[in-house]
């Protein structure tokens, strides 16, 4: 869950032209890219996310511009900063997903695991809290 979400570095081919960044499904992240979206335009005091997915994974990459991801999973909590473009976020399914702080020029591309499906998203924080608190056996 929570553990579970980790900063990943992507290889980098800079040369003298600029940069060039690599992610590769299956390997430079833990699964296969079905999706891609990406965020802008969000202002600073928007928080957006506010859900969590029953399948689906995700990596978040600032490709321009920075913005904060806050994870969590009903019991911890963790606060990642992306802030480089050869850095994501890997985030399992079922982690509760706030991202917020979206600088003027953020470009926050979102790699996913699966095509959209709404019904996949929990959007309830209580049933959220319900569900979790269910999958670990406490209800
Ligand atoms: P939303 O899930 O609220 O965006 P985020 O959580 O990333 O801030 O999505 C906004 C709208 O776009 C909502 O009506 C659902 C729709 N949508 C799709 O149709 N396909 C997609 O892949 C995504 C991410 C959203």
């Amino acid at each position: 869950m929570v553990e579970d979400c980790r900063l990943i570095e992507f290889p980098q081919k800079g040369d003298d032209r600029g940069h060039l960044v690599i992610v590769e499904g299956n390997q430079d992240i833990p699964f296969d890219i079905k999706r891609v979206f990406y965020i802008y335009g969000s202002d600073k005091d928007v928080i957006r996310g506010r859900h969590a997915n029953y399948h689906s994974e995700f990596v978040l990459i600032n490709v321009a511009g920075t913005s904060k991801v806050k994870v969590d999973d009903g019991k911890n909590r963790k606060i990642f900063n992306l802030d480089r473009p050869h850095i994501g976020i890997y985030l399992p399914k079922l982690v509760w997903k706030d991202m917020y702080d979206f600088s003027e020029n953020s470009v926050l591309l979102c790699l996913a695991s699966e095509h959209y499906d709404a019904k996949e998203y929990i959007r309830d924080y209580d049933t959220y809290l319900e569900i979790m608190s269910k999958s670990r056996g406490e209800k």
